[in-house]
């Protein structure tokens, strides 16, 4: 099984030598592997029994390091980029020739972003090159937001996990681009579409292309648990599946009249954050209860509301 600590020269050690090592990140837990060694990033794609048409998105310090590896195409990309990195942003820029093609699955654009945590910053500043990081769960299943989640699913195919403790936002990050002179949002995420509509005007949604995605996060199966989980009005799909052991994800105040197996609640007082931070939690605990269906309120569509209903769809076998 992997290592698990706090130290980051080990961790560098490992990614020189061509190993896999789990990251902390505000979002989720990133499988890492040097960007620029093809082998090791090969190693990613068979851990998680990922597609290798789905590409992968590369860390990095700085917008100086960013612009080594790609390039920035439009001034409000610049301007997301100064006004949310390091946070939960991914921007889409066309990539420079360094970029390994298997880390972009052939295409001409890379995934970079700056990610916002302590450990992980020195790490990438101690090793001083790009990480390439999906999600560390096996691919399809929901993201890490501990380093025990990390640790059960892919322990044995990693050399360490750096323990950065419990991710912050606990969603993956928003992925931004640009198309036909269009400023177009491809993943929902942590950061909320309305804070970059601050910056770089409306928006447009390419969230759904189910077909043929250019992100595989848009895939309508996807970051899904393995028991069947129905999402919507929670009262009404509990009294649908009465039979049945059910256990209700649920949002905000909980009516007096609900009265089901178990209940994990998002957040009592109704606060979107606080939601975010437990879902992928709440998801694997009850993936993993005696519960035989796992029934999720819908949310608020706005703020981070509208990734966490995003998810949820993906997750969903009604989708
Ligand atoms: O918050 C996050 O983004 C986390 C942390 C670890 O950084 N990473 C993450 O990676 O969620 P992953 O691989 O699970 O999801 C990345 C998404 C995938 O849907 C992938 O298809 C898309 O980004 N993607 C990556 N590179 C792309 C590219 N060149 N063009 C289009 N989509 C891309
Ligand atoms: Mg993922």
């Amino acid at each position: 099984m992997a290592e698990t600590g706090k130290n980051t020269d080990l961790a560098a050690k490992y990614l020189l030598d061509g190993k896999l090592v789990a990251i902390p990140t505000e979002t989720v837990y990133g499988l890492a592997a040097n960007a620029l060694n093809p082998d090791a990033v090969l190693s990613v794609f068979d851990a998680k029994k990922r597609p290798h048409f789905d590409p992968l998105i590369i860390h990095v310090t700085d917008t100086a390091m960013a612009s080594e590896y790609a390039l920035f195409n439009d001034d409000r990309l610049h301007l997301l980029a100064q006004k949310f990195w390091p946070g939960p942003l991914t921007l889409l820029l066309p990539k420079k020739d360094i970029i390994p093609d298997l880390v972009t699955s052939g295409l001409n654009r890379v995934a970079v972003r700056i990610p916002d945590h302590a450990l992980t910053m020195q790490l990438l500043q101690t090793i001083k090159l790009p990480l390439a990081a999906p999600s560390a769960n096996p691919f399809g299943y929901v993201s890490p937001t501990e380093p025990r989640h990390v640790e059960k699913q892919l322990g044995d195919k990693i050399a360490y996990i750096l323990d950065g403790g419990v991710c912050k936002v606990g969603l993956e990050s928003t992925i931004v681009g640009l198309e036909d002179e269009k400023i177009c949002v491809y993943r929902l995420g942590g950061l909320a579409i309305e804070d970059i509509e601050k910056i770089t005007g409306t928006v447009e949604l390419r969230v759904n292309h189910s077909s043929n995605p250019s992100a595989p996060g848009q895939l309508k199966s996807h970051y899904a648990p393995r028991k069947p989980l129905y999402f919507g009005d929670s009262e009404l799909l509990l009294q649908k599946f009465d039979s049945k052991k059910c256990a209700l994800i649920s949002f905000g105040a909980i009516p007096k009249s609900i009265d089901t197996h178990l209940i994990y609640n998002l957040s009592a007082t109704g606060n979107l954050n606080e939601a975010a931070i437990n879902l992928f939690r709440f998801l694997r605990e009850a993936d993993e209860s005696d519960a035989e269906i796992v029934i999720c309120q819908k949310l608020p569509e706005t703020g981070l509301g509208r990734a966490i209903n995003d998810r949820l769809t993906r997750a969903s076998v009604t989708s």
